[in-house]
């Protein structure tokens, strides 16, 4: 990438499993990057920083100055406070790439739960403010597992509400595809919206068991009761509203079956397997 053509990307949630895995692919590349982040810790050598709370429309319009793309994550329980920095957003007019939920349904006038109808409100005002967003609809990310690790340190056994079965996608995959999107510069076509699903259809127990296979564990999980999922959240300090949405995704969100071809399609290479994030990520969870 020459001085002249290096785009400036804004990454937003830039700290988080998906997000720091843009930003590595995004310097890699030879991008100029800026990572929105919420908290001071942790900068990123090679990357622009903007410390701010993402639902301020001042912290997202300083964010915005010079900047090509944008991956927006929305990692809330509301679409309302997107008001403000989407309208941000449709000022500057960047590229904008929106990570959503496979679970989105478009036939629904009330999406499944919470997580979901977040997402498909955001997807609404993002088209509804003019912005030409590249949607992509991503499964259960791979890297939520990292939940786990504290259980799997403590003792053979991961304990939780029990999810829908679906198509674990590895991030590293969601990443290569966003960060496909992101440098794909404004003449490209855009299609939509994407999802990205990983190879096969899994429950938690198939995840936790793949897991003792990379970690030559044992491991089992149990499926807990409503009750008692919300009661240990809460205990582990989880705020009210994430669990309570939690537990409505776990009791409403259906079965999903749906493979796609999606992430091969954007990024030139199939979608990995849990099994394979299981034995990279596996030092994590000793
Ligand atoms: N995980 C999944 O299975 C899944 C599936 C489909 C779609 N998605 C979407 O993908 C996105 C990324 O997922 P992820 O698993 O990478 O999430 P993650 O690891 O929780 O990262 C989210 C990041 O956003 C930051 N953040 C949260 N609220 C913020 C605010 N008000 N202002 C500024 N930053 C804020 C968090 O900061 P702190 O570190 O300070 O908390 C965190 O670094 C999520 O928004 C989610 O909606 C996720």
């Amino acid at each position: 990438m020459s001085e002249a053509t290096r785009p400036t990307i804004l990454v937003t949630g830039a700290a988080g499993n998906l997000g720091s895995e843009v930003v590595d692919r995004l310097l890699a590349r030879g991008a100029r990057v800026r990572r929105l982040v919420r908290r001071q810790a942790g900068a990123r050598a090679g990357a622009e920083q903007v410390v701010g709370d993402l639902t301020d429309p001042q912290v997202v319009r300083a964010a915005l100055v010079g900047v090509d793309a944008v991956l927006l994550v929305w990692p809330r329980l509301d679409a309302a406070s997107a008001h403000g920095p989407v309208a941000e957003l449709a000022a500057a007019a960047p590229r904008v790439v929106y990570v959503s939920s496979s679970a989105v349904d478009d036939q629904a006038v009330r999406q499944s739960d919470p997580i979901v109808q977040v997402h498909s409100d955001m997807e609404a005002l993002l088209h509804d403010a003019g912005l030409r967003s590249v949607v992509l609809r991503s499964d259960t990310l791979a890297s939520n597992a990292r939940g786990w690790a504290a259980q799997l340190r403590a003792g053979d056994g991961v304990a939780g509400p029990d999810m829908a079965r679906t198509a674990v996608v590895d991030e590293r995959d969601v990443a290569d595809a966003a960060v496909a999107v992101l440098l794909a510069g404004r003449g490209q076509p855009e299609h939509g919206p994407y999802v990205l699903t990983g190879p096969e259809v899994l429950s938690r127990a198939d995840q936790v068991e793949r897991l003792g296979v990379a970690l030559r564990r044992r491991l089992r999980f149990e499926a807990l009761p409503a009750d008692l999922a919300r009661s240990r959240m809460l205990a582990d300090g989880r705020p009210e509203r994430l669990v309570e949405a939690l537990i409505a995704a776990s009791a409403r969100r259906p079965e999903s079956d749906l493979i796609t071809d999606h992430v091969e399609r954007l990024t030139g290479h199939p979608a990995g397997t849990f099994a394979q994030w299981a034995v990279d990520h596996a030092v994590e969870f000793s």
